[in-house]
């Protein structure tokens, strides 16, 4: 049987020094710098698409897009399309076909959602979303996702922006390749706070995802550090 392909996949977020993405309420807190957006827009400008969970995407103006002209004609130069494609998981399709990212137009949006979303969702989102992927069950078939991705949108580099629920589904289906971490100088505390990757989690120390810290670099308070992860990811040829 030919082996099935899945896209490179990079994990990038912003942690606060207690590993947290954003406070207890879920509500988005710019806390990195400048420098720390441009990264994400770095690596957006490389990426065939960008995904974020629904918490994420439903929580302000987030529009998962390459951010402006310098980053379009980056693509370009790299041989990608003007702008990425955009990435929404919604198992439930809890997220509402009014998120303001749904009322901007300039690149692809595709939903990943599973049949355990309710039918009267799916067809409004259907009007809005440019194509959707039904999974079987009520989690993610994260695999079975990122082949259909990788086969119909041509993904070969995914970049995923959290949150913490859908970058453990990643780590969890053992489908990601690369994180990229900027640590903050600020403490937020919470225990329900999401962390860079949340879900179930190990038991055991031996169920971690061993990691190799590839670069790590200080630019005043903050540090920016990039892990490979030391396992092949599944079915990639
Ligand atoms: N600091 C940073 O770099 C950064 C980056 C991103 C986000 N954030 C923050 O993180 C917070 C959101 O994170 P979060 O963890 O609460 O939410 P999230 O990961 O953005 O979205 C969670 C939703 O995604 C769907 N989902 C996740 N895993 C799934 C799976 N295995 N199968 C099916 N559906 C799945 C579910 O949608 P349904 O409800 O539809 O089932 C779930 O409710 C926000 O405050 C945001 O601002 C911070």
């Amino acid at each position: 049987m030919a082996a099935s392909k899945l896209p490179f996949v990079s994990v990038n977020v912003a942690i606060t020094a207690d590993g947290k993405l954003a406070p207890d309420t879920r509500h988005f807190i710019p806390f990195s710098t400048k420098r720390d957006r441009d990264l994400m827009m770095e690596l957006r400008s490389e990426a065939d698409a960008v995904m974020s969970g629904a918490t994420t995407v439903a929580d302000g103006e987030v529009d998962l897009s390459p951010g402006g002209q310098r980053y379009q004609q980056k693509r370009i130069k790299r041989g990608l399309r003007e702008y990425n494609l955009r990435v929404i998981l919604s198992g439930s399709a809890s997220i509402s076909p009014k998120a303001y990212i749904f009322g901007t137009h300039f690149a692809p949006l595709v939903l990943l959602t599973t049949e355990a979303a309710p039918e009267e969702r799916l067809q409004k989102l259907r009007k809005v979303a440019d194509d959707i992927f039904v999974s079987k069950g009520r989690n993610l078939d994260v695999v079975a996702a990122l082949e259909w991705l990788h086969a119909k949108w041509k993904v070969k580099r995914l970049l995923c922006e959290g949150g913490g629920e859908v970058n453990g589904a990643l780590f969890e289906a053992g489908v990601v390749d690369e994180i990229f971490v900027t640590i903050c100088p600020v403490v937020f505390g919470g225990r329900h706070a999401p962390t860079l990757a949340d879900g179930d989690g190990i038991e055991r120390l031996t169920g971690a995802l061993p990691l190799k810290l590839k670069r790590m670099e200080q630019i005043d308070q903050e540090l920016y550090c990039v892990y490979r992860v030391l396992k092949e990811s599944r079915g990639r040829t």
